[in-house]
């Protein structure tokens, strides 16, 4: 079996919006996966594909990043629980900072639910930091968001992590 990264596209997103169901209590509306493949010029939405040798496909993971200028927000990063624990989102979220980096940007931010401690530990590995916190942020549980930033990128390990073959 072969895993495919390459950017989101119109036909993708039901599979996208399924995805993003199963992985979040909040998921984004259906239209909005549109709107970033469509229409908003500082996405760069990505998926991963999973296919068999018998040809099956299946959707495996999806980043969104948004990008002005020299700073990159990643927006939503999810891996479908059968995919998960194997090095996709690492490999995913590496393309998109380096691919964000050949763009000039230098620096990153994102959000994530306190409680995410996979998530948390993911974005550590790239040296994210908490520098803030957002009281209450998430409407269904009431949860805190914290404030990661990456302040320099480490293009070498980007790199390393953004060449996965499988
Ligand atoms: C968070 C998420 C994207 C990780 O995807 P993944 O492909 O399983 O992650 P990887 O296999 O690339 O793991 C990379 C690192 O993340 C951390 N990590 C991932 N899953 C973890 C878990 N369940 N427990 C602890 N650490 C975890 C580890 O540090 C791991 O490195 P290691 O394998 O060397 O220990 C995935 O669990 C997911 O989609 N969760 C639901 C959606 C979500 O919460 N998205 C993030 C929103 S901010």
């Amino acid at each position: 079996m072969t895993f495919e990264l390459r950017p989101m596209n119109l036909e993708d997103v039901q599979q996208v919006h399924i995805l993003d169901k199963i992985c979040f209590s909040l998921p984004w509306p259906k239209n909005s996966f549109v709107y970033e493949v469509e229409h908003n010029r500082v996405s760069r939405p990505y998926v991963v594909e999973w296919k068999s040798p018998e040809g099956e496909q299946r959707l495996a993971a999806m980043l969104v990043c948004w990008q002005v200028m020299d700073e990159v927000q990643v927006a939503t990063i999810a891996v479908h629980p059968d995919f998960q624990r194997q090095g996709i989102a690492r490999w995913l979220l590496a393309y998109g900072l380096l691919q964000a980096a050949k763009e000039g940007a230098d620096h990153a931010f994102l959000e994530v639910r306190a409680g995410n401690h996979s998530a948390r530990a993911l974005y550590c590995q790239f040296g994210f930091e908490v520098v803030g916190e957002r009281s209450g942020y998430y409407r269904d549980t009431g949860e805190d968001a914290h404030l990661m930033t990456l302040d320099a990128f480490d293009l070498e390990k980007l790199q390393a992590w953004s060449e996965r073959k499988t």
